[in-house]
């Protein structure tokens, strides 16, 4: 089947009331992406015409599609007349012979995973897969080799509840039976909704064939609670490390450590226990250590950590960041910075140390500033360099100064201390001998 001949619905309105959030469930993130954001990103590569079911949060639903997607239709269910996931079908209308619907409650799949349902040799093609706890899902009856009907949890009997395969909520329809079926649900059911699901027993009825296909417990979670979307988030972090680890990164302890879809490897890398990499990150060549922190952000040929933060837009060559040593929006090549150290909006060369307790003061509480620092630079502990500033090569900055002229030229020191006073005798003075 080629890529256009497919359309792609992804239900998407509902209000997931179980999440217990004011945030609408399909923007609740997975490794730093909404989990519409991946349903829609495996959709793209089966098919060019993809339309999104919206209406709970339509405006903040389509803005951030909108951010990451061009071209992806939305469609408006009216869940106030027809609610549920066959409500969401009412107004569509399908390009293509063949239409596969995806709930959009289901980050996990992936292109591979949907390829059982691109074939036309049946009127409907149905995911089920057995669950020894099918709590939540709708029960799939099947009678000798046939699927019967579906049966949502709240509307199932004793028996019913008793069926562990269960419905995963992927569905491959051939365009007649869209036009035929929707129109034909009705609401009359636990939950007063809509269900798509009784499209099967309709046209089970009338002699259709409809093909189940055993699915992935894993790719196939839907995703209704808090919980599941923890679950959900393991199962996807196991997957992003385990394709860095095949491509040779190291972990330590890959369990404690979290990395998002965007972030990117090169080289031979090293990521020890505890460290949490987001964004558009890309290490190269690096070694990052325990506990560190790492947002949208370039490393490169570095050691960073333990215990250091890079925040977003820095970009850090050939250096040694250490622990609890702070860094935003500022770009380092050949730098020390080892101990203790915020270092914001701030541009520094090669063959500089930065001693610890080194801040750049970068805000007056209006603005933020920049402070540029030279190569071979030796900057001592404790020193407060209050932007905007420029420190040019090869200078020494002595411990303790707050450095504030705007420029310090090449081949001088800037110092700034009081003559240190003794007061022989006051300690006992103060708290007596002991
Ligand atoms: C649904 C299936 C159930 C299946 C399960 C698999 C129905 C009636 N039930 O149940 O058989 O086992 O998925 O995960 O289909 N949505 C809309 N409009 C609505 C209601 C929901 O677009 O009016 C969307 C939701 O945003 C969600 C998806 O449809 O992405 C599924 O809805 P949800 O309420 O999670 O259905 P389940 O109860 O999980
Ligand atoms: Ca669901």
């Amino acid at each position: 089947m080629k890529k256009n001949d497919i359309s792609i619905i992804i239900l998407a309105a509902g209000k997931g009331s179980r999440m217990k959030s004011s945030k609408a469930k399909v923007l609740h993130n997975i490794s730093g992406k909404p989990m519409l954001y991946h349903i829609i990103k495996a959709s793209l590569e089966i098919s060019d015409d993809i339309s999104v079911v919206i209406a709970h949060q339509k405006e903040k639903i389509q803005e951030q599609m909108n951010s990451y997607f061009d071209d992806i239709n939305f469609i408006i269910q009216d869940t106030k007349n027809f609610p549920g996931t066959g409500g969401a079908m009412k107004n569509i209308k399908p390009k293509n012979e063949k239409v596969l619907v995806l709930n959009g409650d289901m980050p996990l799949i992936d292109a591979q995973s949907l390829d059982g349902f691109l074939t036309t040799d049946a009127d409907i093609i149905m995911s089920i897969f057995e669950l020894e706890n099918p709590d939540g899902y709708g029960r799939v009856h099947i009678k000798r080799g046939q699927v019967q009907y579906i049966v949502e949890q709240k509307d199932a009997n004793e028996d019913e509840l008793k069926i562990k395969s269960v419905n995963a909520g992927i569905y491959a329809f051939s365009k007649d039976v869209i036009e035929k079926y929707i129109p034909l649900l009705s609401n009359n059911n636990a939950q007063k909704e809509y269900y798509l699901t009784d499209v099967i027993s309709m046209a089970k009825k009338d002699n259709l064939n409809i093909k189940p296909i055993v699915v992935n417990k894993e790719k196939f979670k839907g995703v209704n609670s808090k919980k599941d979307l923890s679950d959900s988030e393991i199962i996807m972090q196991n997957k992003i490390k385990e394709k860095w680890m095949t491509l040779g990164v190291s972990m330590q302890l890959p369990s404690t450590i979290y990395i998002e879809d965007s972030v990117t490897f090169k080289g031979e890398c090293q990521i020890e226990n505890g460290c949490r990499l987001t964004g558009e990150t890309l290490i190269d060549n690096s070694h990052i250590k325990s506990g560190s922190v790492i947002e949208d952000s370039i490393v490169k040929n570095s050691d960073i950590g333990p215990l250091a933060h890079i925040r977003p837009a820095s970009y850090i060559k050939d250096s040694h960041i250490g622990n609890f040593v702070e860094i935003k929006k500022s770009s380092l090549e050949g730098v020390k910075a080892g101990h203790l150290s915020y270092i914001g909006d701030a541009q520094i060369s090669e063959g500089t140390n930065i001693g610890a307790g080194t801040i750049t003061c970068n805000y007056d509480g209006i603005n933020k500033y920049k402070t540029i620092i030279g190569k071979n630079v030796f900057i001592g502990s404790d020193t407060q360099i209050i932007a905007p500033i420029t420190i040019e090569d090869d200078v020494i900055i002595a411990a303790g100064t707050t450095v504030t002229s705007g420029k310090i030229e090449s081949g001088s020191m800037a110092i700034n201390r009081e003559k240190l006073k003794t007061i022989k005798g006051f300690y006992y003075k103060y708290f007596g001998k002991k």
